[in-house]
Formats: structure tokens, C-alpha cells, sequence
């Protein structure tokens, strides 16, 4: 990583970002420099989506091959036409559902969106996040925004303005610090070139939300895939790649909750004899099981949403502590725990126990 520009950190106000600081952000970006921002998911890495270099050199910093599509941020709906030709009518269903939000459509792309941003595919992901200060940024731009999640490639998606200093201070112009993200985990990535419309990547917006309005909906194998991808046709480039991965070795047990708890249990015992350092990533309802290791509780079994929320960020810190082997509990595959499940899955590199 290159580490030669003076990064400015502002700290933003959610509800009423501040407009002086927004103006530097925006004026940033205009330029074709490279601006961290909050999302209601994580934060992201932004350029202006029609600059060239601008998005290049943000693939170089992030270190993300060049094939790998970047999500396209916009602010008002109308730009969705400028972006996108063939627009269906259930995109428009679907924006007035669930945008602003942690919805991505991918749509076919116009003329005006430079192939690096789209990974040299005819397709462009178009979202509206639901966060003031994203809006105020994209605004005051006066460009849609392409942004991907501001972590190195590989590496836990960023919750917190800290994670993304961590892997880019020096090497960006600008980082807008609102504070800890809401959801946790990225938004959903649903293609709408195809019949019927399938997800690329589970998120913030759920499956059964998005059957609720579009009636046939499927889920992506690899979105699913309990085993690497690679053996999968990737339709979304995205989908090849190992990702949200922590250092340490991060192993997912599955299956029903006692007895998760009774393989992570043996589990601990093992490694501990092999003289690992263990870390449990358990969950409220169980954490009072584990008696060693160093133990966090990701979150509440019956508010999934805690554990989106958490779950990057506990990754993160397992690292921190210079832990060499992550026990995680798998939780069922309803509502965010099909987004959970695929975060965690991927990060492990399938590395999967079925405690059955
Ligand atoms: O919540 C989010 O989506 C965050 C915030 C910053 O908006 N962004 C994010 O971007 O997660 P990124 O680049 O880390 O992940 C985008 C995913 C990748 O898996 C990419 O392959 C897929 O979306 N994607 C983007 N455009 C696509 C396209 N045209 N066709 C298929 N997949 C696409
Ligand atoms: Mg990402």
C-alpha cells in the first residue's frame, strides 16, 4: 500500500451531516480522488463512477482484481436511467419497496458507465443507500458514486470508520466517520437481466422480502454454496473470490444449537492442546457454555439482525488479539441468516462442520 497522501478523517454527524465537511468530501471526489464514506451497510471506498482513472486507481488501493464489478451509488431515482437501459417495470416495484436500502439491482448498463466500473461486464449494480450522510455525499458530488466495501480485498468488510483507517489511512484523500453501520452486512445483490430474477449475494434486504413482491425469486447457488465456487458458474464475479477472511482460521459449525455447542466445545479442547490460541464466536444464548478460550458473544439467535451487525466486527477484533483459530456458530438460513451464513461460510473458505 502506497502511504503518501494526507487523509483527512472527519467525524460526521448521521442525522445532520455538516455541510463544510460534505463540500471537502464532495470536491474530493470531483477531482477523482478517492472518499471513504458510511452506508447503512458498511462503508465504502467512493470515486466517481464515470472517472476512469478515478476508479482504477481505487481498484489499485483496494487491491481488487479487475474483473470484480463495483455497486454504483446513486441519489436520486432518476439516475437510474441515466446508468441502466431496459429498465423493467419490477425495478421500479422494488425501488419504491426498498430504496433507500440495502438493495443492489443489477441492470443492463448504459453507454456512460465506464467498463472498469462494471468489471468489463454489460451490467451495472445500482443502489441508494439509506444513509444521510452517503445522500449528502452523492449530492454534493454532483456524480454517482462507485464504491465497493472500503476494506482490502479479502479482508472483513469495515463497520467503523477505525477498520477503515486500518487498512487505508494514507493511502485516500478522505474518510467521513459517522460512526458504527447500522445493518453489518452488505446489501442484497439481486440480477434482474434474468427471469426469474436471481441473488448473487444475500444482504440486507431478505429473500422472503424480495419474494413478498417479485413472487419467483431464486438464490444464486454460489450464494448458497456450502463448498467453493470455483466448481460454480460465477455470475457474479465477486462470487469467485475468498473474502471477508480474518488471519486466524476461522472454522463454521452447523446444525442444531446444542449440539453446535457440544462441537465447539470438543473443538476447543483440541486446538488448545495443539497449543492454539482459541476464539469462540458465540452467540447470547450460549455463550454461558464455553468455559475457555477467549469467548464473545456475536449477537442474539432471536435478533438475527445483532448478528449481522456484530459479525465483521468480531471478526476484526479476533485478529486483533492475535487469535490463530475462530470456532463460529452457524445460524439457520432464515431472513439475514441466509446473508450471515454466506459471510461466514466464504470467510472460512469453507471450512464447514456439521455437528449432526
Ligand atoms: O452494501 C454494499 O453493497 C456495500 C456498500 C458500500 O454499498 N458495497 C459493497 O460492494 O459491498 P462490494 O464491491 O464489496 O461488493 C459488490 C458485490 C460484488 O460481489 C460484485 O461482484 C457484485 O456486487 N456486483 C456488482 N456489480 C455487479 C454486476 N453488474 N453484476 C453482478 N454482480 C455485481
Ligand atoms: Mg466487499
Amino acid at each position: 500500500m502506497k502511504e503518501n497522501l494526507k487523509t483527512i478523517v472527519f467525524k460526521v454527524d448521521p442525522e445532520n451531516p455538516e455541510e463544510e465537511k460534505i463540500s471537502v468530501a464532495a470536491e474530493a471526489i470531483r477531482r477523482g480522488g478517492i472518499v471513504a464514506f458510511p452506508t447503512e451497510t458498511v462503508y465504502g471506498l467512493g470515486v466517481d463512477a464515470l472517472n476512469q482513472e478515478a476508479v482504477k486507481r481505487m481498484y489499485e488501493v483496494k487491491g481488487r482484481p479487475p474483473d470484480n464489478p463495483t455497486i454504483v451509488h446513486i441519489a436520486e431515482f432518476n439516475d437510474v436511467y441515466k446508468l441502466a437501459v431496459d429498465v423493467p417495470e419490477v425495478a421500479e416495484e422494488l425501488m419504491r419497496r426498498f430504496w433507500p436500502g440495502p438493495l443492489t439491482i443489477v441492470l443492463k448498463a448504459s453507454k456512460i458507465v465506464p467498463r472498469v466500473t462494471t468489471g468489463g461486464l454489460e451490467t451495472v449494480g445500482i443502489r441508494m443507500p439509506k444513509h444521510k450522510v452517503a445522500l449528502a455525499l452523492i449530492r454534493a458530488s454532483k456524480t454517482p458514486i462507485a464504491a465497493p466495501s472500503a476494506n482490502i480485498a479479502g479482508k472483513p468488510s469495515p463497520t467503523t470508520a477505525q477498520h477503515v483507517i486500518q487498512d487505508f489511512y494514507g493511502s485516500i484523500d478522505v474518510i467521513l466517520d459517522a460512526g458504527p453501520t447500522k445493518i453489518g452486512v452488505e446489501s442484497t445483490v439481486l440480477d434482474l437481466t434474468t427471469k426469474p430474477p436471481q441473488i448473487l449475494r444475500p444482504g440486507g434486504v431478505t429473500y422472503e422480502e424480495l419474494k413478498e413482491v417479485l413472487g419467483e425469486v431464486i438464490v444464486h447457488e454460489a450464494a448458497k454454496a456450502r463448498e467453493s465456487v470455483q466448481l460454480i458458474e460465477a455470475r457474479s464475479p465477486g462470487m469467485k473470490y475468498r473474502h471477508y477472511a480474518p488471519k486466524a482460521e476461522l472454522i463454521v459449525v452447523e446444525g442444531e444449537t446444542n449440539r453446535i455447542v457440544e462441537e465447539i466445545k470438543k473443538l476447543i479442547d483440541e486446538y488448545s492442546k495443539m497449543g492454539k490460541k482459541v476464539g469462540v464466536m458465540a452467540t447470547d444464548e450460549t455463550i454461558e457454555n464455553y468455559k475457555t478460550g477467549i469467548v464473545k458473544s456475536v449477537g442474539s439467535r432471536l435478533d438475527l439482525s445483532t448478528i449481522a451487525r456484530n459479525l465483521f466486527r468480531i471478526l476484526r477484533e479476533f485478529d486483533d488479539e492475535g487469535v490463530e483459530v475462530i470456532l463460529a456458530e452457524g445460524v439457520p438460513e432464515e431472513g439475514l441468516g441466509l446473508a450471515i451464513m454466506n459471510r461466514l461460510r466464504k470467510a472460512s473458505g469453507y471450512k464447514i462442520i456439521h455437528a449432526n
